[in-house]
């Protein structure tokens, strides 16, 4: 069955001031975990969703983001060893040749939820995904996300995940009316609200489905918290005029927008089908034996 939705929006025009110094030049997508870059993983996840036109909304990012996905012609009959093992061909292409790349610049960095409207012209008519790259999840989820999307006739479906109460202030969070199920229809949401005032537990992570109508509630939004025009406010609109629901993630989420995130997700990418003989797997346990025999294992 072709899905309904083949755009993806990309929001990679943050300044990703948590993970300074390393940002200055290189955008946070465009940091490695492993042997690609954390918008590769996101790209693999859209276009396994069935996504054939990718949205990226830019600032000083676009530049290595089409250099990274453009032709390599320099490469040509260079070999790359793949992270097990194998042997590519390093000048291949990194998407599908029916993939389209589309970038449009965010201009100032509003907020997510202004980033995402930048993409309306891109996005037309159609309901499409949006893809944060720098929550890097195993497995990928948007497949998941377009199939409920398809099967509720949903207007919105977004990922969530349970979080501990104290952390509740990172996130938009979401009211589901009870205990949540594999599938929850959204009764309402908060951006960033404090532990006391949660509706609950259940945070919005980094993979959405929409109807094309959120851009014009987009458009409508104001100014909301941080004074950053916030796709939570438009999701919450979203909700009160169709049917939008919460998706369990029940994977492994890395949040790559900070470094300790990040430092975990290369080190569980990297000893992900590693034997007990593999020299980083030996090397890691060395290093740890090292760290609990000196200071670093102090209070
Ligand atoms: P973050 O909240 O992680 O912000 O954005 P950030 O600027 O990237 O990072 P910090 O907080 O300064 O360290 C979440 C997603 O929204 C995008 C980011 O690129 C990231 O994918 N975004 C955010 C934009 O594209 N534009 C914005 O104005 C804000």
């Amino acid at each position: 069955m072709t899905g309904r939705v083949s755009k993806a929006v990309f929001p990679v025009a943050g300044l990703g001031t948590r993970m300074l110094p390393m940002t200055r030049a290189v955008p946070k997508e465009m940091l490695p975990v492993v042997d690609r870059p954390l918008v590769q993983y996101a790209v693999e996840e859209a276009v396994a969703a069935g996504v054939s036109d990718l949205i990226f909304v830019t600032d000083r990012s676009g530049p290595a983001l089409e250099a990274h996905f453009g032709p390599a012609p320099e490469l040509a009959g260079k070999v790359e060893t793949g992270a097990g093992g194998e042997r590519l061909d390093a000048a291949r292409a990194l998407v599908p040749p029916e993939v389209r790349l589309v970038f449009v610049p965010q201009g100032q960095p509003l907020g997510l939820g202004h980033a995402v409207w930048c993409a309306r012209e891109a996005v037309g008519e159609e309901p499409f995904a949006v893809v944060l790259p720098d929550d890097l999840m195993v497995p990928g989820c948007l497949p998941d996300l377009v199939e409920a999307f398809d099967s509720e006739g949903a207007a919105g479906v977004v990922a969530v995940e349970e979080v501990p109460l104290r952390d509740t202030a990172r996130y938009g969070v979401v009211d589901v009316g009870g205990a949540p199920g594999r599938l929850s229809r959204i009764a309402s949401i908060v951006e960033k609200p404090a532990p006391e005032e949660a509706p609950s537990n259940l945070a919005v992570v980094g993979r959405y489905v929409f109807d094309a109508s959120i851009m014009d509630l987009l458009g409508a939004t104001p100014p909301g918290a941080g004074g950053e025009i916030q796709l939570t406010d438009a999701i919450g609109a979203l909700a009160a005029s169709g049917p939008v629901f919460a998706a369990r993630f029940r994977g492994e989420r890395h949040d790559c927008g900070n470094r300790a995130g990040w430092l975990r997700a290369t080190v569980a990418l990297a000893l992900a089908g590693a034997r007990p003989a593999d020299p980083f797997a030996r090397d890691l346990e060395t290093l740890l034996a090292d760290w609990r025999g000196s200071a670093g294992a102090g209070p």
